[in-house]
Parts: structure tokens; sequence; C-alpha cells
């Protein structure tokens, strides 16, 4: 461990899925290295393949410059790179070959003489530098991800842009669902949590949200929907998570990426649940699948504070001797947690969660027998 008055350069690095707010981070960690402790600060490309391949640049105030409102990472991503199980090739039946190359990313960061290492990233990637933080290198993790799943940290930045640009489609679908009668279902992300269909369910008043944790029920959601239909506005929002999957049933998996930390790409429920509603109920139904827009452009205003914030607070841990921390927000206060706790876990959407008891006493349909036995929620069904 380098001690933090011995902290002169340090390694920024982006893993995983992109997300907004991530330049955002960038800057804020390089600034307050530059500005408040004189630290070098070095970016390291493409996440931890640049790591493994030595891929760094210097980062000036000028790069890190006019960067706060751009969406994506000014240093690049990968979502393919575990240095514990790297890729190397394929074999002769076409099968991926995997060797550990950690020695690789700590010869980089002797190479580049980085005291510690600001990663940037989700459960994968804090996984991905477990490893490193036993070796011996310091790292400071701070959370992304949309998905908002990430355990230790009560939210992660660019979690609220995601959910703004799904309520921004959802409400667009309203007034056409409105117009033609029908039922639109959208897809969001979320890999297995419900934060961004719920939230976004909400905020945009959709009729049923479909989320993982809450495996639906096909009658339940077709009975509200018809009775919707038959006696209230006559048309029906629909949002369904990514991991959603019917009781008994299985998730929709779109793609599988062996190379890939995680391996499985969801996508596909949207589509069953449509031609679900629409075969069971006659209601014309459409779907509408957001996937990367949710993920690409500018962040939202929450979002800039949020990974400045982060930011800061990172290179503060970094300086009062924090060693393998991740810093997260709990209580709406910042602090830091160890890093290997949070490595590799998802937080999963409570069945009990406050919102999910609120949107129910307004009479939104999770799919679920619970629907049907909530006195306010059997009432407000066909208003
Ligand atoms: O974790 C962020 C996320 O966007 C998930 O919501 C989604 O399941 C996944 O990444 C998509 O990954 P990819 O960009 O590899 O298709």
């Amino acid at each position: 461990m380098t001690p933090a008055k011995d902290i002169h350069r340090i390694g920024i690095l982006t893993g995983g899925g992109d997300c907004p707010g991530l330049n955002a981070v960038i800057r804020a960690v390089a600034k307050t290295a530059m500005r408040q402790y004189g630290i070098e600060c070095v970016g390291v490309e493409d996440g931890f393949y640049g790591l493994i391949h030595n891929q760094t640049r210097p980062l000036s105030f000028k790069d890190v410059s006019g960067i706060l409102t751009r969406g994506g990472t000014i240093l690049g991503s990968h979502n393919k790179a575990n240095p514990a199980r790297f890729c190397v090739g394929n074999d002769e039946n076409g099968e991926p070959i995997f060797r550990d190359v950690t020695d690789r990313c700590i010869a980089t960061c002797k190479q580049n003489h980085l005291d510690a290492l600001i990663v940037i990233g989700g459960d994968g990637t804090m996984a991905c530098a477990a490893p490193l933080v036993r070796a011996g290198i310091n790292v400071i993790g701070v959370p992304k991800t949309i998905d908002n799943d990430l355990v230790g940290t009560e939210i992660t930045f660019g979690f609220l842009t995601a959910v703004a640009t799904a309520t921004d489609a959802l409400d667009r679908l309203h007034s056409t669902a409105d117009s033609h009668h029908r039922v639109m279902v959208c897809e969001v992300m979320g890999r297995n949590a419900g934060w961004i269909a719920l939230h976004s369910g909400i905020a945009s008043g959709s009729d049923v949200i479909l989320i993982p944790e809450i495996p639906f029920e096909p009658d339940v959601v077709c009975d509200y929907i018809a009775a919707r239909m038959r006696s209230g506005p006559n048309f029906a929002i629909v949002v369904v998570a990514e991991g959603a999957m019917p009781r008994g049933g299985k998730q929709v998996v779109a793609r599988l990426d062996p190379t890939s930390p995680d391996p499985i790409r969801l996508g596909g429920i949207g589509h069953v649940v449509a031609k679900m509603v629409e075969a069971r109920t006659g209601a014309e139904t459409r779907t509408t699948v957001l996937g990367h827009t949710q993920r690409g452009g500018t962040p939202i205003a929450a979002d800039r504070i949020l990974g400045t914030h982060f930011g800061y607070v990172a290179i503060e841990t970094l300086m009062k001797g924090g060693v393998g921390r991740m810093v997260v927000r709990e209580n709406n206060q910042f602090k830091d947690v160890d890093l290997l706790h949070s490595a590799g876990k998802q937080r999963l959407v409570p069945t009990d969660h406050s919102l999910i008891v609120a949107a129910r006493a307004i009479g939104t349909s999770f799919g679920d027998y619970a629907d049907r036995t909530a006195p306010v929620a059997k009432s407000a069904v066909i208003v």
C-alpha cells in the first residue's frame, strides 16, 4: 500500500457498459487530484482491456475540461476484459481460451508508476478489480450503472438519466396509445433488477409495471388490461424490465457472449408480453424496446451533480488513506465501503419497497395476485 502522502500519480479507468455521467466523474476525479493535491493523472483506455495491454495516456486539465455534459466516456470502455479470465483466442473447436492476466495489469500499473487506480464501474468491473486489490494495487471504486443494482450504495450515477430517458419515451407512447386505443408495451433495461422499470413506470403513470423481482401471472396482467380497455380509458401502458418473467417461467435471453464476464444479454420479453396481451385480450398491442438509448446521451443535471460528488469523494477517500474502497451514498450521505464486499453482487428491488406499495395503492398493477388482494388496487383497476 502507498501511504496517501506518497501518492503522486493515479490511473483512471472506466469499465463495463457505458452510462451517462462517466465523463462527469472522470473530470471531478482528475480536477480534484490535480488541483487539490498536485497528483498526475493517467487515463487507461478501454477499461481493463487497456490495463492488460498497457494502453494509457496522460490526462491534462485540457483533456478533462468541457466534458461534463458529454455522454459516453472519453477513455473508452470494454465489457469483455476480465483480467482473471481473459479470452486470449480460440481452440481448434472454436471455443474461447481463457488466461489469468492479472500480472499484466500489475505490470501496467508499475510501468506507468501508478500509486492508485480509480476504477469507475458496476458490479462486474468491481469484480474484475478484486484480484488487483488482493495483489496489493490500491483501487478506489466509483459506482456506475444505469441499472442501479450495485450492492452498498443507494444510488449509482447514470440511473437517473436512464429513468428520465425511459420516462420521456413512455410519455410519448401514452399519447399515441390514447389516440389509437392500443396497448403499448415498453421494454426497458436493468438486467436482473427492476429499478429502471419501477421508477420510469411510476414517473410516467404506466398501468402495469413488470419487474424481475415480482414474476408476473399472465392472467392477472391480461385481466387487468382487459378491464381497463373495457371500462376505462381504452388504452394501456405496460413497462416491462428486460429481466422480467412469468411465474414459473424463465428470463428471455437475447444473446450469449461467453467471452464476457457476464455472458447473458437479456432482451425480448417486451414482444412476448405484447403477443400474450394481444392474444388474450384482443386489444391491438405494439412493442417498443428502448435498448441502448437509455445508456447514451448527455447526463441529466442530477447525474452531473452525483458524478461530480462521487469523483471528488473518491480522491478524498484515497488521500485519507483509503485502500480497496468503493465510494457510496447511503441515507443521502457519501462514505466508502470495502470494494470487495460489493464486487460481483447485484442489488435487487425489495418486493416490499415503499415505491411498490405506493404504486399498488394508486392502482398500478405488478401483474401478481397481490394486486387483486390489495383493497385499494382492487377498486382502482377500472378507474
Ligand atoms: O448493465 C448495463 C446494461 O445496459 C444492462 O441494462 C443491459 O442488460 C446490458 O448492459 C446490455 O449490455 P450490452 O451493451 O453488452 O448489450
